[in-house]
């Protein structure tokens, strides 16, 4: 068994880390909590990172990913595009130094207290827009643990509040509730309606919310 992990010192930003990691890695999957030990497995050698605006010839990668991210929820691609058509604006993508997509983050505007429908179409974006929901975020094995999750996350409640947007809204799956935790959200009461909705979303899946100010 052979391992070893480079973590640059000062805190990792959304473009310039260097990080060496070689491992005997055996699969791929959701990521687990402490994605620097454990089941998950780094096997690349990663030098900078890149979040830029998601476009249309990103969508394979996205799918591949979200295939991967999220095992249990799968949505058609055609969610993904029609996501990203109606706001181009709220989606980004992580890219590698070859180009190469490693995440992505895909929001939209949408009212606060309710939940969009998983793998199926909106057809248009409600008139009321109060919140930012953030549809989905993956980061690809090979770029997880870096600091870029919070990178983007950063970047959108910033621009969320330039945007007049009060509140950023996401269901948390794949027991990440703790992860969102640290990012500054919390589970918002529902209603017995919401709850019914989240349960479409499967078991464990937590609404939550957090105001678009300060970071963390
Ligand atoms: C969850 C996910 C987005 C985190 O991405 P990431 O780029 O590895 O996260 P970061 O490196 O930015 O981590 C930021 C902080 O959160 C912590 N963290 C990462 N994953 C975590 C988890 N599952 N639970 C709790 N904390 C977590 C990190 O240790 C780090 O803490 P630190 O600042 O004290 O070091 C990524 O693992 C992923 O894509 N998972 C599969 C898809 C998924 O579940 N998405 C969220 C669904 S709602």
């Amino acid at each position: 068994m052979c391992a070893f992990f480079i973590r640059p010192l000062e805190q990792l930003g959304s473009a310039g880390a260097l990080i060496l990691s070689v491992n005997n890695a055996d699969g791929l999957g959701a990521m687990p909590r402490d994605s620097r030990s454990g089941p998950y497995r780094r096997r690349s050698i990663l030098i900078g990172f890149r979040w830029r605006p998601l476009r249309e010839g990103d969508l394979a990668g996205v799918a591949r990913i979200a295939a991967m991210a999220f095992p249990q929820h799968y949505e058609d691609p055609a969610c993904f595009a029609e996501r990203l058509a109606l706001s181009p604006s709220w989606c980004f993508g992580l890219e590698d130094a070859a180009g190469a997509l490693k995440g992505y983050l895909i929001a939209y505007p949408w009212p606060v207290g309710t939940i969009p429908p998983l793998n199926a179409p909106l057809g248009v974006l409600p008139e009321q827009r109060d919140a930012l929901f953030l549809h989905d975020l993956a980061i690809h094995p090979a770029a997880a643990g870096t600091g870029q999750a919070q990178a983007i996350l950063e970047r959108v409640v910033e621009e969320a509040r330039n945007a007049g947007i009060g509140v950023i809204a996401l269901i948390a799956v794949n027991g990440t509730a703790d992860f969102w935790r640290r990012q500054g959200f919390t589970v918002a009461d529902t209603t017995p309606a919401l709850e019914w909705k989240l349960a479409s979303y499967g078991k464990g899946a937590r609404y939550m919310l957090r105001p678009a100010r300060g970071v963390r």
